[in-house]
C-alpha cells in the first residue's frame, strides 16, 4: 500500500493549493447533491445542530443554510481549503473550523453529522478510530450520522484501492459497504435507517459510491 505514511493535513493543503479549481470542477463535485441527500434533509427539523465533516470548500453548509438550517458548522482538517469556504461563507455567517474529525472532542455534540466522500480517504488502519470519533460526536441514541464513500462489491475484501486523481502517493480507499457497516456496528451505530448506492457521471469514466443513513 503506498499510503502508510499519510499526514491528513499536510497533504491535503499541499491538494488544496495545487488543485483547489480543478478538484472543485469535477463532475462529482459540483453537480447537484444526490437525491437520498434532498429526501433526507426534508425528514430534519430546521434547528437541529449539524455538522459537515471533511467540508472541503463549504458546499453542502451553504446549501444547508440556504435551505433555513440554523445551526450548521463544518470543519476540515484543511487550513487552506477552511480559508476558501469561509470567504465563500462569510455573507451567511457560516461557521467553518480547520481542525482533524481525530482531534475533536468527543464533548461537542451533533444532532445530524454529514461526513461525505470522505472515507475513502483514510487508511484502512484508521479506519476504525474514524467511524468512532464520527459516533461520539453524535448526540447518543438520536443522532443521525449520513456517510457517503466509493465502495466496492467484492465479497468478502475489505476495500480496494485506485489511483488519486491528486495525489501520486496516495490511493484512494474503496471501502466494501459490510465492511463499513460492521465498523458502525462496532462504534454503536446499530441502525440503519437507510442505504443505497448513487452513481457518479465522470469525465471518462462512471463508478459508484454507497450511502448509508444510520444512528
Ligand atoms: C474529497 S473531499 C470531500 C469534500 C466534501 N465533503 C464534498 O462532498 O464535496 C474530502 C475532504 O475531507 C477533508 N479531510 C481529510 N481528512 C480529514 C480529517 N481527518 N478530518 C477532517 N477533514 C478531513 C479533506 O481536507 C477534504 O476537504
Amino acid at each position: 500500500m503506498k499510503n502508510d505514511s499519510y499526514s491528513y493535513k499536510g497533504d491535503w493543503d499541499q491538494i488544496y493549493s495545487r488543485h483547489y479549481n480543478g478538484l472543485y470542477n469535477l463532475p462529482w463535485m459540483r453537480g447537484g447533491f444526490d437525491p437520498m441527500l434532498n429526501e433526507f434533509l426534508d425528514t430534519l427539523d430546521k434547528s437541529s445542530r449539524i455538522i459537515d465533516v471533511g467540508c472541503g470548500s463549504g458546499r453542502l453548509c451553504l446549501h444547508l443554510m440556504q435551505a433555513g438550517f440554523s445551526q450548521v458548522t463544518g470543519i476540515d482538517v484543511s487550513e487552506e481549503v477552511i480559508k476558501r469556504a469561509s470567504r465563500r461563507g462569510r455573507k451567511a455567517k457560516a461557521c467553518f473550523k480547520a481542525i482533524d474529525l481525530f482531534d475533536m472532542s468527543d464533548e461537542s455534540k451533533f444532532d445530524v453529522v454529514f461526513c461525505k466522500l470522505l472515507l475513502h480517504h483514510i487508511l484502512p488502519n484508521d479506519e476504525p478510530l474514524f467511524i468512532e470519533k464520527l459516533h461520539n460526536i453524535l448526540v447518543p441514541d438520536t443522532g443521525l450520522l449520513f456517510l457517503t464513500f466509493l465502495k466496492t462489491d467484492i465479497p468478502g475484501v475489505t476495500c480496494t484501492e485506485r489511483e488519486s486523481y491528486f495525489s501520486k502517493q496516495h490511493n484512494v480507499i474503496m471501502y466494501n459497504p459490510e465492511y463499513v457497516k460492521e465498523s458502525l456496528r462496532s462504534a454503536g451505530l446499530k441502525k440503519i435507517i437507510k442505504e443505497g448506492d448513487f452513481t457518479m457521471p465522470g469525465k471518462s469514466k462512471q463508478f459508484d459510491y454507497h450511502i448509508i443513513i444510520c444512528k
